[in-house]
């Protein structure tokens, strides 16, 4: 039986702490999306979240912890830079991984010498791992490969039934994972855009971030299709015109693309990054927008809803009209490749 309880009562974090304790998963909010936690340090309790999410075992989970000195625990060579960078930006949507000490399983690293780990921004994720009396590994709170929950009703429509309880705190603020970065011989290497743009972590840390290099860093959770929606689900490329959407030549390559390919635009979940399209919202099956105005933010934390609600749809294709690739637009169509499996640049 899974229960499903309320996350702003300090009752039922108290009582999801103990499901943790026990070696059980629990499903907590936190700012960037759902996680389906377990004692980290209780190497049965993290194999039944591969389990349960069929998750491939060479992936490995990020480690959540409640206080930035944890991060000694559990992690070697936190210098100086990494210190900057965690007093910065957490708690908050960062994941930082470090060569691992032997306190983590190496279940929860999938083998690996390093370890991810972040510490969240949301106090009932905060709180759950507090009351818990340890780091909790955490992966998005979905079946591997699919949609990642922003909601706790997303959670229950795939996990209910597999798992103890589900904590309910609302909507996920940013709706998009952590950005991930590895440290390495003084240098930090992006592994995983996210809720937190690289333009604002190179402003503190004074250098700029390396692009994903797998000759130097592993990081195996990089499959192209992630994050799928079950549904066809075609990714169109803005029109660009110094580096902002030219809405009127998108509209076109949208009908083109139809035309070429003899879709049916009745049988279509359209979806749209803002409002600015001049989009005849009657000739196709359904329109919805990812944010009123042109914003980045709200963008992304509509973006899992959205992808979700078009798979739930009667229509059978879903069509996303992508954004400029800059700020979090990189993060965002990082995310909407891999959701896609027709991509037209
Ligand atoms: O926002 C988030 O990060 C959410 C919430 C729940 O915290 N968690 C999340 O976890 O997105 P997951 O498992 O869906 O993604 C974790 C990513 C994967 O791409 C994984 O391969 C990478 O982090 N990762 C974890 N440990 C790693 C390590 N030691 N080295 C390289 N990459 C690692
Ligand atoms: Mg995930």
């Amino acid at each position: 039986m899974t229960k499903w309880l309320s996350g702003y009562y300090e009752d039922n974090i108290i009582f999801a702490a103990e499901i943790i304790k026990k070696g059980g998963l629990v499903a907590f909010p936190t700012e960037t999306v759902y996680g389906l936690g377990a004692n980290a340090l209780d190497k049965i309790a993290v194999a039944r979240v591969f389990e349960v999410k069929g998750r491939p075992d060479f992936d490995p989970l990020i480690v959540h912890i409640a206080s930035k000195e944890d991060i000694y625990l559990y992690a070697e060579g936190v210098e100086k830079e990494v210190e900057k960078l965690i007093d910065h930006f957490w708690p908050g949507p960062l994941t930082i991984v470090l060569p691992k000490k032997d306190s983590i399983p190496s279940i929860v690293t999938a083998g690996l010498s390093t370890v991810a780990i972040r510490m969240p921004k949301n106090p009932i994720a905060l709180k759950l791992i507090k009351y818990s009396g340890v780091p909790i590994a955490a992966p998005s709170a979905n079946p591997f490969g699919y949609i990642s929950p922003t909601s706790a009703f997303q959670v229950a429509d795939t996990l209910y039934g597999k798992i103890d309880c589900i904590l309910d705190g609302g909507k996920c603020e940013f709706g998009l994972e952590s950005t991930v970065l590895a440290f390495d011989n003084g240098e930090f290497y992006l592994l995983r855009p996210g809720a937190l743009d690289l333009e604002t972590i190179e402003k503190v840390i004074c250098k700029p971030i390396r692009l994903y290099d797998s000759d130097k860093i592993l990081s195996p959770g990089q499959s192209p299709r992630h994050y799928s929606p079950k549904k066809n689900t075609i990714l169109i490329y803005p029109h660009l015109d110094h580096e902002q959407i030219d809405f009127t030549e998108t509209i076109k390559k949208i009908y083109n693309y139809l035309t070429a390919n003899q879709i049916d635009s009745k049988d279509l979940f359209l979806i749209l990054p803002c409002k600015n399209f001049d989009i005849n919202e009657k000739s196709f099956g359904m329109v919805d927008y990812l944010s009123d105005e042109f914003d980045l933010k709200t963008m992304a934390s509509n973006l899992f809803e959205k992808l979700y609600l078009a798979d739930k749809s009667s229509q059978n294709t879903i069509m996303i009209i992508g954004v400029p690739m800059k700020h979090l637009g990189l993060s965002i169509m990082n995310r909407l490749e891999k959701a896609s499996n027709i991509v037209i640049r």
